[in-house]
């Protein structure tokens, strides 16, 4: 099969067997290329029209416990100026958010166990309290299967936990004590508890060969997730992998269209980090079959701290700024601005339905709470 029948078929039927993945990766021309993310622009068009869905991202922790190769945040690195917000701060982000039209939060953080799951339940809590109509989408690492269920218990929704990587000889010289087999019984289990869930993979880690990112995409078939985070990798200069290079645009905006092609409905964010190492990244994902962005809504004092690799944009930016840039940006690039909650399509209809039917049900209980505490007042 040539380039373009491979591409055809992933089109018409959404597979490619491993050989065929590993020839396109081997011998894709600049024109293919381009049909290949015209086709993966007509698919995502096809599945959620022209939307952009957007999510606002809280950065409250950068303590880690892990030592990632590759990430700024790195327990070894002491360089890394650490911060935490705290309940009061990490709620007045949710409130400007709320104000800002976000009806997602994600709630990013390192693997920091002051977090406990008590805090965690308190913050979800409280959040939900608040915009019981707006979804919590968690990235806080690898926890417990006790854990991941008392915080969906308490009102989470989705949950990101990228796999990084789906080699695992790849994945485990990038992760001193960790486990390979642990990071993919996580997103077992969230699923199974019931969380949307994203994985994802970083395109261009040193040692990375086109037969790893088939690994990602055959890993990503089978796992189906609702939501996939792809960026390329970007050393950060205080990391073991400081004088490594980039994952590149072409690269990754291709790894975006072949996910788009394999995986219809997922929801496929234009990362930061690809708007980090091209000026007009982002617009060029949205282009290669992506929907998502997720604009910070982090105080701008902690912006710079969160620093996975160096250069990443919008770090001097006020939230406010960042979702008008972006929704700017959204519809220059030919595509519309997207306010809901923006559920994945992966979900099924009735899921979908029961979603929409707890939201309605929440809502009469708010009014009715608010009510009740102003007939107090009175
Ligand atoms: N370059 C690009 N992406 C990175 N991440 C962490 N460090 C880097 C880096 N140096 C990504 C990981 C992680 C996500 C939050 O950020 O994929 O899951
Ligand atoms: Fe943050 Fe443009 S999206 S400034």
């Amino acid at each position: 099969m040539s380039v373009i029948e491979i591409i055809n078929k992933l089109y018409n039927t959404s597979t490619a067997t491993r050989e065929e993945l590993n020839y396109l990766l081997d011998n894709l021309t600049k024109k293919d290329k381009e049909y290949l993310i015209e086709k993966s622009h007509e698919i995502a068009l096809n599945n959620y029209g022209n939307n952009v869905y957007i999510r606002g991202l809280i950065e409250f922790t950068n303590y880690c416990i892990r030592d990632c190769k590759y990430c700024g945040i790195r327990k070894s690195n002491n360089k890394a100026d650490r911060y935490r917000l705290s309940i009061e701060q990490i709620l007045e982000c949710a409130e400007l958010g709320d104000k800002l039209g976000y009806k997602t939060f994600v709630l990013q953080g390192g693997e920091d166990p002051y977090f406990t799951d008590e805090i965690m339940v308190e913050i979800i809590k409280k959040i939900k309290g608040k915009y019981p109509y707006n979804a919590i989408t968690l990235s806080l690492g690898e926890r417990s299967y006790e854990s991941y269920e008392r915080m969906f218990k308490a009102g989470a929704d989705r949950y990101l936990l990228r796999h990084e990587t789906a080699s695992k000889e790849l994945y485990e010289s990038l992760h001193p004590n960790s486990s390979f087999e642990n990071r993919r019984k996580c997103l077992e289990n969230l699923k199974k508890i019931g969380y949307q869930i994203g994985a994802g993979f970083m395109v261009g880690l040193p040692k990375q060969t086109n037969n790893d990112l088939v690994n990602d995409l055959l890993y990503l078939k089978e796992l189906n997730p609702h939501m996939c985070g792809i960026g390329p990798f970007i050393p950060h200069k205080d990391t073991p992998l400081y004088n490594e290079n980039c994952g590149t645009l072409e690269k990754t905006i291709t790894m975006l269209a072949l996910v788009r092609l394999m995986l219809p409905k997922v929801l496929l964010p234009a990362t930061t980090a690809l708007g980090s190492i091209d000026p007009l990244g982002r617009e060029k994902g949205l282009k290669a079959g992506g929907n998502v962005v997720m604009p910070n809504l982090s105080p701008t004092n902690v912006r710079e701290k969160y620093s996975l690799y160096d250069g990443k944009i919008c770090t001097g930016d006020e939230a406010a700024e960042c979702r008008a840039c972006i929704e700017k940006r959204i519809n220059k690039a030919g595509f519309k601005l997207n306010i809901s909650r923006g559920d994945s399509l992966v979900l099924s209809e009735e899921e979908i339905n029961n979603i929409n039917k707890n939201i309605k049900i929440e809502k009469i209980i708010k009014e009715n709470l608010d009510n009740i505490s102003l007939v107090k007042k009175g």
